[in-house]
């Protein structure tokens, strides 16, 4: 795997650009799977800064998010449909019928799932997946305990991810206990993964997943099982790395 680490937010966001830009400008309907949260913010304002000032072209690009909270609707301000729409979507061209997120509202969980894993099949595939880490090492909702081979389904948080996550909302009580996610099987199958990390809270999750045991302790470690990872993290997300991996 390969290993990049960013002085700041922003060189996080610019090196990641750049690898996605690189497939997007090389392959049209090129198939990207995305995450939400705050670690993939630098790279969504760079991907609009290319949009804007470099051309960088969006109307053919397919998206597939990776997960969604069960029951928040889409105009919900902390569903990820919503984060999608307002970080990134909104602000280039990309064509809102060819960007997928789970729906969390649906009343078949178990037929939307198949549907959504049918889709990505549909389409050939997701060339660039992009990712985040949990501080528990999830990657999507896949929490610890996941099957490496797992497959689009419906799952229960974990209290950490409940803690990181609820104070997102007004009334922390109110974060949903339930999630759909693509699975860890789902996430191999992508061509090319991007994992971004920073702060400190994730650098014993971003050691264990480069250089620990490939566990469902850490499901992020199974990403030592594709041939085309590349780590993206801000140098307090590094400090467990041993030197053989540092730039
Ligand atoms: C979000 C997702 C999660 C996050 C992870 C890190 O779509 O799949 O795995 O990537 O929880 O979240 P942040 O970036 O908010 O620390």
């Amino acid at each position: 795997m390969r290993v990049i680490v960013a002085k700041t937010l922003e060189e996080m966001g610019k090196e990641a650009g750049a690898i996605v830009a690189e497939g997007m400008r090389a392959k049209p309907h090129y198939v990207l799977g995305l995450a939400t949260g705050d670690t993939p913010k630098p790279l969504y304002r760079e991907l609009i800064r290319l949009h804007k000032e470099e051309d960088l072209d969006f109307s053919t690009t397919v998206s597939f998010n990776l997960d969604e909270y069960i029951g928040l609707p889409a105009t919900h301000d902390q569903s990820y449909r919503y984060f999608m729409d307002h970080e990134l979507f909104n602000h280039v061209n990309i064509v809102k019928a060819n960007t997928h997120v789970p729906d969390g509202m649906t009343d078949d969980v178990e037929t939307h799932c198949l549907v959504y894993e049918a889709t990505i099949e549909d389409v050939g595939g997701i060339d660039c997946q992009v990712l985040g880490i949990g501080r528990n090492g999830h990657i999507g909702f896949n929490e610890p305990g996941s099957s490496l081979a797992s497959r689009t389904r419906a799952v229960d948080l974990t209290e950490s991810t409940i803690e990181a996550n609820a104070p997102h909302f007004p009334n922390p009580e109110d974060m949903p206990r339930r999630a759909i996610t693509m699975g860890i099987g789902t996430i191999l199958e992508s061509e090319k993964i991007i994992m971004l990390a920073c702060g400190p809270k994730k650098a014993a999750a971003v050691a264990a997943a480069l250089e620990g045991p490939v566990c469902v302790k850490c499901p992020a470690s199974a990403l030592q099982l594709h041939p085309d990872v590349t780590f993206v993290v801000t140098e307090d997300a590094a400090t467990g790395l041993t030197l053989k991996f540092r730039r």
